[in-house]
């Protein structure tokens, strides 16, 4: 009977791998399996997984215009070369466990350029296509005595898929390396052999050219399989930070996590000769700008600050308030530096005309203000694309089954800023992930989730009167399902290429002048003092009696960014202009 189960299985999966609990020459003599319950292992890779394929962007990337170090596929790290990898030979994958119980796949960089070492291996979830990256490194200290990379002292075994009962290839043995004195590991070996590898099949890499690294999105396992494995980043990062990702995994076994061992690498002398020039980053938007649709019943477009400043829009001066001013077009008559203290608003004209036309905005006009920020001791470029709106509509509700209910004042502001960014790779000028603003958060998407327009151009959502920024058309309900926040975003005739109208506003490394208007600190709407409990009790008249004190306690516990009550600064002021975006 088992072996009839077993041939079943050869003919319908084309890809049978050797069987964990069941020798190779065993199988060919059809003896019985030694635990029933594993011909389960017989039946795996019988179907093809999402990482089987591997993800490129719809059109290849432009040739890219001259200048030193940016997609030159080497980047200097002061004493070490790195380059990026992403051409793998796969180690093992377990095909359960993991996102979406797919499993996941171990990789190992290959080929490697000569000259160039392994650092680690890399790893990614089954349930997506294959879209990673690892970096390997050459010493080129010339300095026997005080060398960039060595090879370990010894090895230690840290885990074993040896005894685990899952759908895997033949198992997989993780090795730490041992580094010598003054070294750090910086990924573990990987091997389908339980015997220790060569001790020079990979490097680790001298302290001072190394930092401290922490997990990055859970890859696969469990407490049950007595291992997790993560992705790795820099613990921190920012525009002047100095650790580099290498795309190694990390591993936790019960009660041991290797983030504390192994360790991201650095940038040691901050050389940004990597980062696009201006040409390049004028090539790099038209590559990459992302088209951006507002929502069919959109009211609230964007406007260039141009535009907000001469037609009509008005500076305040705390104990002032009587003679407020007019803005030169650029901005350059608003107060410089400062913080964020209250003496200085905007607001929009005091003509009740002038106001709700300039609360429109001007698409057709509209500018997207681009930031361009070294990252990840830049090896990444981010590209922060800032949308001015005059104003920012009201929010909408879901209240049970009332499905759309406005909110009053309640969400309005004057002034608003959002940004999307675009993250992309110094080694290659690759975009890797677009990280979308929503409120107080965001989210980041890496490219094969993306959705594309006109060759490799993203596509972004402003959610309709918020404006938050999405990957995709739909409702995200902020809150439960009975009660929360409406983002609603989708396709209209109202969209914009960013790439198209657009000005360079800061690049620190470049030292590009700055337009006076950015370095206004203060808020670019007023502090709106409404009635909160008066705004509830006009939206909650058309509520159902029991709805209504559930809605009145949900409005209660929203943050201020969505009551409104605080107007907003400008890009300068947020925490992701020198920061990593969160
Ligand atoms: C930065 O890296 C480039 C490219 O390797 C190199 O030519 C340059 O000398 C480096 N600058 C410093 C200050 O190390
Ligand atoms: C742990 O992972 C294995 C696959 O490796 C899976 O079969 C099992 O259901 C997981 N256990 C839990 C508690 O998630
Ligand atoms: C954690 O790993 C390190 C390095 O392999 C080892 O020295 C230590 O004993 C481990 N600790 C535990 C609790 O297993
Ligand atoms: C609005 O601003 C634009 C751009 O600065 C300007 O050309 C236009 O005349 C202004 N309109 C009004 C009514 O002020």
């Amino acid at each position: 009977m088992l072996c009839f189960r077993y041939l079943y299985f050869v003919i319908i999966s084309s890809t049978a791998f050797s069987c964990l609990f069941l020798p190779k020459a065993a199988m060919g003599n059809c003896i019985p399996l030694p635990n029933p319950s594993s011909s389960r292992c017989l039946s795996k890779k019988s179907k093809a997984y999402p990482i089987d394929t591997t993800f490129n962007l719809p059109s290849p990337l432009p040739s890219w215009p001259a200048g030193s170090g940016f997609a030159s596929g080497i980047v200097d790290l002061g004493g070490f070369l790195v380059t990026q990898i992403t051409t793998f030979r796969k180690i093992w994958a377990a095909y359960e466990g993991g996102p979406d119980n797919l499993g996941a796949t171990i990789f190992e960089p290959s080929p490697i350029p000569e000259g160039f070492f392994l650092l680690g291996c890399h790893s990614q979830p089954n349930n997506k296509p294959l879209f990673g990256w690892v970096l390997v490194g050459k010493d080129n200290t010339n300095d026997p005595s005080a060398a960039a990379l060595e090879k370990p002292a010894d090895y230690t075994l840290v885990w074993s898929s040896q005894s685990l009962k899952i759908k895997q290839d033949s198992p997989v043995y993780i090795w730490l390396p041992t580094p010598s004195d003054g070294y750090k590991a910086v990924g573990h070996i990987i091997t389908n052999s339980p015997d220790k590898p060569s001790l020079d099949e990979i490097r680790c890499v001298r302290s001072d050219l190394t930092e401290q690294c922490e997990a990055d999105g859970w890859i696969w396992g469990n407490n049950s399989n007595g291992l997790q494995i993560f992705g790795s980043r820099p613990v921190n990062r920012g525009v002047e930070a100095q650790g580099v990702s290498t795309g190694t995994l990390i591993v936790e076994t019960t009660g041991n996590t290797s983030a504390t061992t192994i360790t991201c690498l650095k940038n040691a002398k901050s050389n940004l000769s990597c980062m696009p020039n201006l040409a390049q980053i004028e090539a790099l938007i038209q590559a990459y700008s992302p088209w951006m649709y507002f929502h069919p019943d959109e009211e609230y477009l964007p406007s260039t600050v141009n535009w907000f400043f001469t037609n009509g829009s008005l500076l305040y001066k705390k104990g002032d308030e009587s003679n407020p001013i007019t803005v030169d077009p650029d901005g350059s008559n608003l107060p410089q530096g400062g913080s964020n203290d209250g003496a200085y608003w905007l607001d929009l004209p005091i003509d009740e005309s002038a106001k709700e036309r300039v609360k429109k905005g001007d698409l057709q006009t509209s500018r997207a203000y681009f930031h361009i920020k070294p990252m990840l001791g830049a090896t990444f470029t981010d590209l922060a694309i800032w949308i001015f709106y005059p104003f920012n509509g009201p929010a909408k509700a879901k209240v049970g089954i009332i499905k759309s209910i406005s909110l009053g004042k309640i969400g309005e502001h004057v002034g608003d800023w959002e940004h999307v960014t675009l993250r992309i790779s110094n080694f290659n000028g690759e975009l890797r992930s677009v990280y979308f603003s929503q409120h107080s958060g965001g989210q980041r998407v890496d490219a094969p989730e993306l959705e594309f327009k006109n060759g490799n151009k993203p596509v972004a959502y402003a959610s309709l009167n918020g404006h938050a920024s999405y990957s995709q058309a739909g409702l995200v309900l902020q809150g439960s399902d009975s009660i929360g926040i409406r983002n609603d975003a989708a396709k209209s005739n109202m969209v914009i290429d960013t790439g198209v109208r657009y000005e360079v506003i800061s690049a620190d490394y470049l030292s590009i002048a700055e337009p006076p208007w950015l370095n206004y600190l203060r808020k670019w709407g007023p502090k709106i003092n409404y009635d909160i409990d008066k705004e509830i009790e006009e939206v909650a008249k058309v509520l159902p009696g029991k709805l209504k004190s559930s809605f009145e306690k949900f409005v209660k516990s929203l943050p201020d960014e969505i009551l409104g009550e605080e107007g907003p600064t400008g890009p300068k002021v947020k925490t992701n202009w020198y920061g990593d975006e969160v």
